[in-house]
């Protein structure tokens, strides 16, 4: 009898209830007076007591199981067809969903934007990788060690290796594009850079810039301003006005900061522009004469201007975006706003 009861069991356990009329055969089968369960209860009735006690429980389990199934078979099968009764649970009349365009990211429109303009007026795409040693990042660019001028940068340095850390700027391409190249050098480099800093509408622990540089006998600061007008003109249109402001960077002298009239509230004062009425947007100078010398470039018969920038900023300027992190987060609708072009 226990053997009829475990194989009973496996058969109930191993039966597929799809449909209506699989449901209804397994009730015959099993559950109706008729059913193998009931069979088996009629032989019960001719055991003796002892058996009674031991094979009693193991066959009202088997009856419990069947039950169990067929009722949760039952209430999926009708839950499945409820909305439609007898309807398929598909309707296969219903239109295809179309196919989805993608696009770019508005980072990427921007960065494409910024590489075409240069590229234009002869700047050649350079490129440098994301974990570099403190010589690209700070040494060779005129940090001297301990010089407060490294707190400007929080840096991310590598645990097993400190001498190796995250590029916290693109600057640090100059440094190998200088070494694999003779002057005249007029290159640009795009690229993910990495700082520790909180994450809040406008800073974030990563961010994407373009620095560009160009290395020439007799380039001057006039050569600088006429590249950064130009840019500033073709980026964001000629009726854009825009300021040098005397600065420090430890890698060119003289250092310039470059703003224009904030474009989200046209000069009038907004917290983008922290009511200034002009928004930072990138710093330049003319290369410092050890920064050449450090790349074995003659700096008696060579000079250059550098200059660099964020892809966030210029981006949040010509979209009129407000929060740096909405660039990170991923979501479709603000992601779908930006077509390609
Ligand atoms: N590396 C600077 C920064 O991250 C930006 C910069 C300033 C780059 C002046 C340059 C430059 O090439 O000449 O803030």
């Amino acid at each position: 009898m226990m053997d009829s009861i475990a194989q009973l069991r496996e058969k109930i356990e191993s039966a597929i209830i799809q449909d209506k009329a699989a449901l209804e055969s397994f009730r015959r089968d099993f559950i109706s007076k008729k059913g193998q369960i009931a069979a088996l209860f009629e032989a019960f009735k001719q055991l003796s007591t002892a058996e009674k006690k031991t094979i009693g429980p193991a066959l009202n389990g088997l009856k419990d199981a069947a039950e169990k199934k067929f009722k949760s078979a039952a209430s999926l099968l009708e839950s499945a067809t409820s909305s439609s009764t007898e309807q398929p649970a598909v309707d296969v009349t219903l239109p295809a969903f179309g196919p989805v365009m993608g696009s770019l990211h508005p980072l990427t429109i921007v960065q494409n934007k910024i590489i075409s303009i240069f590229q234009r007026i002869g700047f050649n795409l350079a490129e440098g990788p994301e974990i570099v040693g403190d010589w690209h990042n700070f040494s060779a660019l005129n940090f001297p060690d301990n010089h407060p001028a490294r707190d400007m940068q929080d840096t991310f340095f590598v645990q097993r290796n400190p001498d190796q850390l995250l590029r916290t700027h693109t600057t640090s391409v100059q440094i190998s594009t200088c070494a694999a190249q003779s002057p005249p050098i007029r290159s640009i480099a795009v690229g993910r850079v990495f700082r520790n800093e909180a994450i809040s509408a406008r800073s974030h622990c990563f961010f994407h810039q373009v620095d560009g540089m160009y290395i020439h006998t007799d380039v001057t600061f006039s050569d600088l301003k006429g590249t950064i007008y130009h840019f500033v003109e073709s980026m964001f249109g000629k009726a854009t006005k825009l300021r040098f402001r005397a600065s420090y960077f430890p890698f060119t002298e003289p250092s310039a900061e470059v703003d224009i009239n904030c474009r989200l509230c046209q000069g009038k004062g907004c917290t983008v522009c922290k009511q200034t009425g002009w928004v930072e947007i990138l710093g330049a100078g003319m290369i410092d004469p050890h920064v050449l010398t450090n790349c074995h470039i003659d700096p008696e018969q060579y000079s250059g201007f550098a200059f660099g920038m964020g892809i966030e900023r210029i981006a949040m300027l010509c979209y009129q975006i407000d929060d740096l992190r909405l660039f990170s987060e991923n979501h479709l609708a603000f992601l779908r706003q930006f077509t390609a072009g």
